[in-house]
């Protein structure tokens, strides 16, 4: 009796201590963090966005792509946009990265014109979540509110980059089970997903759909090899379009594609597999690829809501880590 009432208050003691870390990004994160300190803060990040994508549209692809890179690697802690250094091996050079994130210069000068104006006080990590969400919003996308008062991570992880990011070749099985580590469910992976309706891949990146999957569309296979041999090692870095259609525009398209078998990518093309008889992973996403086909409201408010999640994966809070005074290297 006295050992099963002990049992059960160390249950409550855990659920009481669970529930406060449970808690703990959505206590310290707040749409109003910086109002005080830096109250033209989102005004000037936009500008800085605007004037970026006027000039170069892909750039809020690259920018959107650096926030998931950074969220998926130990939390939203600017990790990402560490250079190498002695004491450790960034993330840029990582398997999924190398060759392929960009878009640091905008946020170096996004960081540049903020500390003008507010030294000292706004993370790289937060200028990472508002930069992504501008770049969404300027190519016609949803919009969402972004918790800030996130900090700076001291470290990156070259290895945490390898492991955690999914990669091209993906089956429907594995994308899910990824997502599902960091608590995002299938239909969230799939409104996710739907990011690839802007930005580029490499040739390195897609030949296997190219030249090994049965479930792609022929024409659209024929044009794509053209500037994508099957050697490999020819043309690696040669780009395609991820959504064939609108390639600028932020919208609902990349479904559309995909449920034509024009998806760019085998991991695209994994979330609807009506060929293959909805044999991946015993749990079909094709109704959910149906639906955001069929209604881009739906995929906005899903896709919104999922990037405000992906922006609570275990923020620096308090007094852990540091606001750095240049993104790329700790203070
Ligand atoms: C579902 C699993 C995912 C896989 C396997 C994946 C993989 C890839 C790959 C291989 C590329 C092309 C990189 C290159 O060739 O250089 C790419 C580009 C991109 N990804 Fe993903 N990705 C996934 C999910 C996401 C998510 C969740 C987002 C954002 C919410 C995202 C945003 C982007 C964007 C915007 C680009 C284009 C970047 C540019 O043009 O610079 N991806 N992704
Ligand atoms: C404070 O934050 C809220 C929510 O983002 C916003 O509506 C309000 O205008 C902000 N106030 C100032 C002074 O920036
Ligand atoms: C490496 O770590 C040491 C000890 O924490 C620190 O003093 C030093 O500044 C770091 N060096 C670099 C290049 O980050
Ligand atoms: C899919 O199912 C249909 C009917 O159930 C069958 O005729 C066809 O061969 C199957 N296709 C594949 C690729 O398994
Ligand atoms: C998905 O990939 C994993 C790892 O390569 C493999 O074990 C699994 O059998 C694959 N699942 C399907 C449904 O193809």
């Amino acid at each position: 009796m006295a050992s099963s009432s002990f049992g059960s208050s160390i249950v409550a003691l855990f659920i009481t201590f669970a529930v406060l870390i449970g808690s703990a990004s959505a206590v310290h994160l707040s749409i109003r963090y910086y109002n005080n300190s830096c109250p033209k803060l989102l005004s000037m990040v936009k500008d800085k966005v605007d004037s970026q994508l006027e000039k170069k549209e892909r750039i809020g692809a690259s920018l959107l792509r650096l926030f998931f890179h950074d969220c998926f690697v130990n939390g939203c802690d600017g990790s990402i946009l560490l250079d190498d250094s002695a004491n450790f091996t960034g993330e840029k050079n990582a398997i999924p990265n190398r060759n392929s994130v960009r878009g640091f210069h905008v946020i170096d000068a996004v960081k540049y014109a903020v500390e003008d104006v507010c030294p000292g006080i706004v993370s790289c990590a937060d200028i990472l979540a508002i930069v992504a969400r501008d770049s969404v919003v300027f190519l016609g996308g949803p919009s969402w509110r972004v918790k800030l008062g996130r900090r700076d991570s001291r470290a990156a992880s070259q290895a945490a980059a390898n492991e955690n990011l999914p990669s091209p070749t993906s089956n429907l099985t594995e994308l899910i089970s990824i997502f599902r580590k960091f608590g995002f469910t299938t239909r969230e992976m799939v409104a996710l997903s739907g990011a690839h309706t802007i930005g580029k891949a490499r040739c390195t990146n897609f030949r296997g759909r190219l030249y090994n999957d049965l479930d792609i569309d022929d024409v659209f296979a024929k044009e794509r090899r053209s500037k994508c041999p099957e050697l490999q090692g020819s043309g690696d870095d040669n780009l395609a379009p991820l959504d064939i259609q609108t390639t600028i525009a932020f919208d609902n398209s990349y479904y559309i594609n995909i449920f034509m078998k024009m998806g760019l990518l085998h991991s695209d093309q994994q979330l609807f597999q009506l060929q293959n008889n909805g044999t991946g992973g015993g749990v079909s996403t094709d109704s959910m690829v149906v639906e955001y086909m069929k209604s881009q409201s739906s995929f906005f408010s899903y896709f919104a809501k999922a990037m405000v999640k992906m922006g609570d994966l275990y923020p620096l809070t308090g007094s852990s880590g540091e606001i750095r005074k240049n993104c790329r290297v700790i203070n």
